[in-house]
């Protein structure tokens, strides 16, 4: 295919074409199929998974490029049992039990990398620097983003994946950030879904034209 020259100024050169329609099966993985799950079976899960999913989620877009998501991985063991410490009552025996949680953090000190990641931007650390409230917002923003697209990434990779937005937050934050100052967001169960994978019915979702308006 011929790029245009948008595309050829941005450094793309995969065949776009070629890419652009993924399949009905890998739809399904990624959405249509794809559920919030609550019961995995017992295989354990590599943390390394995560990493790699990570590896995926990176290349989403953030803004500036700031990248501020972070991840704790908690294995089995005494450390699950603090995080599970902090969640809420509901929470508590699906998470104990998962193979693998993980909590999706924000660094609101993102900006001491961006000397890395946003050389186009020279001097916007420094900018940030004495803005700690700007900070957490852009960290939170952007990082709640890089959520998404990690949820699709795991789900690219064939995991399934039960995310809480039900915990003491501050909790968790003193008990397990208290150094790297991150701030959870959100907490994932990873696995491999148990059939019936212990989900209600499916709900339904607003339709496109409900939630979208051509102006
Ligand atoms: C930000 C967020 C917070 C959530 N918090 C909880 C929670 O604390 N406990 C829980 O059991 N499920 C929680 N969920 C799961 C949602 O209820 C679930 O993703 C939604 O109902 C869609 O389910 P489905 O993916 O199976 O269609 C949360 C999901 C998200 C995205």
């Amino acid at each position: 295919m011929t790029l245009t020259l948008d595309q050829t100024t941005a450094g793309i050169d995969t065949d776009l074409e070629a890419l652009a329609g993924l399949d009905d099966a890998a739809l399904d993985l990624l959405f249509r199929e794809a559920r919030s799950v609550n019961a995995f079976t017992d295989d354990d899960v590599d943390p390394a998974e995560v990493l790699a999913a990570y590896d995926l989620a990176k290349w989403g877009p953030t803004a500036m490029n700031v990248s501020p998501l972070r991840l704790a991985v908690v294995p089995r063991g005494e450390a699950r049992e603090r995080l599970v410490s902090h969640l809420s009552e509901g929470n508590r025996a699906k998470t104990l039990a998962a193979p693998l949680a993980v909590v999706a953090a924000a660094d609101p000190r993102f900006h001491s990398r961006l000397d890395t990641l946003a050389p186009h931007r020279a001097g916007l650390a420094d900018e940030l620097e004495p803005h700690a409230e700007r900070r957490a917002g852009m960290a939170r923003t952007n990082a709640l983003l890089q959520i998404g697209y990690l949820v699709l990434a795991l789900r690219a990779r064939g995991l399934h994946v039960g995310p809480m937005g039900g915990f003491d937050a501050a909790g968790l934050d003193a008990d397990l950030f208290a150094e790297s100052g991150w701030t959870s967001l959100l907490v994932l169960n990873v696995g491999r879904a148990a059939a019936p994978g212990g989900t209600h019915p499916r709900a339904p979702r607003l339709d496109a034209a409900e939630a979208v308006t051509v102006l």
